[in-house]
């Protein structure tokens, strides 16, 4: 079974170019409810430039669905995580410059660091999961320190598939393959996602070992086309084709 836990933040970045309550990511975690969502993903970050607090609120009140709180490895980030125990949790870096997260946690040399941080969170019953790279050092940094799950970073393989480099996308799919399964091996359960589309999820929703994709801004984008409760089953078809 792969899960599909859809990443509302980009409904939010809409509503906050004009100050509205709408259109309400809350609302759009419903609907990607009955389309067929397994999970819903919502990234508060450090200059609230969509999500927010307050979202972050309405959603653990309102949604069935497990809410997987992306989120920095700060002090204040943390006592949020705390105070609403949501289902999971994901580590992501971030930098106020970037336009996206950019790359995976370098949890290899920052062990002792994560390791204390995302300690109170687990004692707290949330599942830790890390975004990384297909890096070995940083898979078995990420077993080493105690996570339940990897998360690794799709953004360099889609980057590839759209610039036409295929050479270069091939071997970072192969990267991540290798990745999906040395996490797998020891004992890590394996996400995937950034940048993914339905061009790109096919190779990817394929590698065995992974567990759940978390998908965002392209289901946002195309739902002006096809509206969002058909984008999302349109790629739960594609992934599903691609498990066979
Ligand atoms: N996974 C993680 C850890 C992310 O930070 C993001 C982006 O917030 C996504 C998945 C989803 O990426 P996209 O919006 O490009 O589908």
């Amino acid at each position: 079974m792969l899960r599909l836990g859809v990443n509302i933040d980009h409904v939010a970045t809409i509503r906050n170019a004009r100050g509205t309550p709408w259109p309400d990511p809350v609302r759009a975690a419903e609907l990607a409810e009955k389309a067929g969502a397994d999970g819903i993903t919502a990234h508060l970050r450090e200059d609230r430039r969509h999500i927010s607090d307050a979202d972050i609120d309405r959603l653990m009140a309102a949604l069935n669905l497990p809410l997987n709180l992306e989120m920095a490895a700060t002090a204040e980030m943390q006592a949020i995580a705390l105070r609403h125990r949501p289902h999971a949790v994901c580590i992501v870096p971030e930098k106020r410059e970037e336009r996206t997260t950019e790359g995976g946690l370098d949890v290899a040399a920052n062990q002792e660091f994560l390791a204390d941080f995302i300690a109170p969170l687990r004692k707290a019953g949330c599942r830790v999961s890390l975004f990384i790279g297909h890096e070995q050092d940083q898979v078995e940094a990420a077993a080493r320190i105690g996570a339940a799950v990897v998360e690794l970073h799709t953004g360099a393989y889609c980057d590839l598939d759209t610039e036409g480099r295929l050479a270069e996308r091939d071997l970072e799919l192969e990267a991540l393959r290798r990745a999906a399964a040395q996490a797998h091996l020891l004992g890590l359960e394996v996400h995937a996602g950034h940048g993914l589309t339905f061009d790109t999820v096919g190779p990817v929703a394929a590698i065995p070992e992974l567990r759940e994709l978390n998908i965002g801004h392209f289901l946002i984008a195309e739902s002006v086309f096809l509206g969002l409760g058909p984008a999302i089953r349109e790629m739960r078809r594609r992934m599903d084709a691609a498990r066979g």
